[in-house]
């Protein structure tokens, strides 16, 4: 039995009154060239579509909104296409991460603001996925998640090139002189050879996964390769699927668990998936009312290994993956492991979903057995440097560096620390490690993805790949390397990484999930007395509302403003 009426959808309200509003609202509607059968008593769906021209992993998006609304036509609902943020991870400087949260609040308040009943969201580039379903479930609508999909395999000479991954790894090639202009040029034409997002086990491919487990999606709908018609009728599915989604008031608060977030844990450990994904689940947990404490992450990292051989933790591409089997198949394999009785937009639970699953690939898509990276593929490291918890993927490190103590070798900002990188005279062994600071959610501003930092030209001359390397600030997900992440509280705020001076010993010993800096508590104490915070990133405007309101990131990120559980009231309409 459907739980709604057409008297009872949010949209009556606006459009079913018999007052002088209403009378305003049904006269601009047919002004578009609707006509009363098409909106009157109609679920109204918003189409929150991230497409733009700066966005070439959205490119399709453009098409797709057409197909989903073809979609809740069909279902006997009314599209309503609503643009929002692009948040392309290419161009978006500094990061996109200082705007995902404008677009998790551009989300809830064009749901709130206007008469819609349920969304499909549109999105897929990185921050795009956690700001769509951040602003969802405050809104808590029924709302669908659209994933972009992933572009096609790279190819390069003969190579399969994967987006992200292959770039750093042939960068620190042609920077040892190994890889000349043309082939570099070559290379620049052969990656993207696409619409569709990264098709490494990155973020977007971490998060359209994560979306998929805690319910927001199709089944499969996360690994269907962008340019495959199989992804358009993906698209017409999720416009018809929202329109029953709204008769019968399935919204996200009503899927979503703390069961359904530890499912998420694991997927996100056992995709090999990126770092990215911690910070934004614990932001999304927190606006469902859970919180997801970074020892949880840690805890069940141990309980999986990584089945998804995926770059850049393994060999594959996410188009490989999909003719694997695709997400259903890697479901399937983590069955035992999971909440299976969780629920799904469609109302299915996840065992109805994925147990009748076919793997075509073991190779690809691992059984829990035999996976390509033991359990602990993310590590959760604390001690006098990060009291609130620092992230580290052990897996994408050389194994040496698990267990090292070196010399620190301190950069405050980005242009020092690469002036400093390309100087072949710099007093630097592989044994340092380097930390790099302010450039957390305060100081990046927004936390850029600069924790990947670049091996000394000097030492990559000498053959070294993989040093030791400490930060406040996030890494792509299709970085690698002994790369510790995330540390809080931050530089900016005051926290240790602020005390640390060069030739400092710094100690990281992954087993005992250990990070420590070789000074006293009263040398700590002293120094960060003595501390003076670096300059305000700005003094006016959103960077400004930004740095007054971000969380660290053991917290998410979020807007303090914005956190909770709580639902804003509805519009008045008068
Ligand atoms: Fe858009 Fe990687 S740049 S997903």
């Amino acid at each position: 039995m459907p739980r709604k009426t057409p008297e009872t959808l949010r949209s009556h309200r606006w459009f079913g009154a018999n007052d002088l509003r209403s009378f305003g609202h049904r006269s601009r509607a047919l002004q578009m060239g609707h006509r009363y059968e098409d909106f009157m008593g109609k679920p109204v769906i918003a189409v929150i579509n991230t497409w733009s021209e700066a966005n070439p992993c959205h490119t399709h998006l453009r098409t797709r909104a057409e197909e989903v609304k073809r979609g809740i036509w069909q279902a006997g609902g009314f599209p309503m296409e609503l643009p929002a943020l692009s948040l392309s991870e290419n161009f978006v400087k500094p990061t996109t991460m200082l705007y995902r949260n404008f677009l998790a609040m551009e989300t809830e308040e064009l749901l709130r603001s206007h008469p819609v009943d349920g969304a499909v969201l549109l999105g897929g580039c990185d921050k795009t996925v956690p700001g769509l379903l951040m602003g969802a479930i405050s809104m808590n609508i029924p709302a669908i998640f659209m994933p972009a999909g992933p572009m096609l395999r790279g190819n390069w000479a003969g190579k399969q090139l994967g987006s992200g991954s292959d770039v750093w790894k042939y960068w620190a090639d042609k920077e040892a002189g190994n890889i000349t202009d043309a082939e570099w040029r070559e290379m620049e034409q052969g990656i993207a050879r696409s619409f569709g997002t990264c098709m490494t086990m990155g973020t977007a491919s971490t998060m359209a996964g994560i979306a998929e487990i805690l319910g927001f999606t199709l089944p499969g709908a996360a690994s269907i390769p962008a340019a495959d018609s199989g992804h358009t009728r993906m698209a017409v599915s999720c416009g018809v699927a929202c329109v029953d989604m709204v008769w019968n008031d399935t919204t996200p608060k009503s899927i979503l668990t703390k069961a359904s977030f530890e499912n998420a844990i694991l997927a996100l450990m056992a995709m090999g998936g990126s770092t990215n994904g911690i910070i934004h689940l614990v932001a999304m947990a927190r606006r469902a009312g859970f919180e997801l404490p970074l020892s949880e992450f840690d805890r069940l990292s141990h309980s999986v290994g990584v089945i998804a051989n995926l770059r850049p933790s393994g060999e594959f591409l996410m188009e490989d993956f999909f003719y694997a089997g695709g997400f259903p198949a890697f479901f399937k394999q983590l069955l035992p492991l999971l909440h299976t009785n969780e629920k799904t937009v469609t109302g299915t639970t996840l065992a109805e979903r994925y147990q009748d699953a076919r793997i075509w690939n073991d190779n690809i898509i691992r059984p829990l057995d035999r996976p390509i990276a033991a359990g602990g593929s993310i590590a959760v490291l604390t001690g006098n440097l990060a009291p609130r918890g620092a992230v580290m993927k052990p897996a994408a490190a050389e194994a040496h560096l698990t267990q090292h103590t070196g010399p620190a070798l301190v950069f405050d900002d980005y242009e020092s620390m690469m002036r400093a990188i390309n100087d072949e005279t710099l007093d630097v062994t592989p044994d340092h490690v380097l930390v790099f600071r302010n450039a957390g959610p305060v100081g990046g501003p927004g936390m850029p993805e600069w924790g990947m930092l670049p091996i000394p030209k000097k030492l990559l001359k000498l053959g070294i790949r993989d040093m030791v390397r400490i930060s406040d600030a996030r890494m792509s997900g299709t970085s690698y390397g002994a790369c510790i992440l995330h540390v809080a509280p931050e530089a900016a705020i005051g926290g240790p990484l602020a005390a640390v001076r060069n030739g400092d010993l710094i100690t990281v010993d992954v087993q005992n999930r250990i990070l420590n800096l070789a000074i006293s508590d009263a040398e700590m104490a002293t120094r960060l007395a003595q501390w003076v915070p670096p300059k305000k990133p700005a003094s006016r405007g959103y960077i400004r509302l930004h740095g007054a309101h971000v969380t660290q990131a053991d917290e998410g990120c979020d807007y303090d403003f914005l956190e909770g559980n709580e639902a804003l009231p509805e519009p008045e309409i008068h």
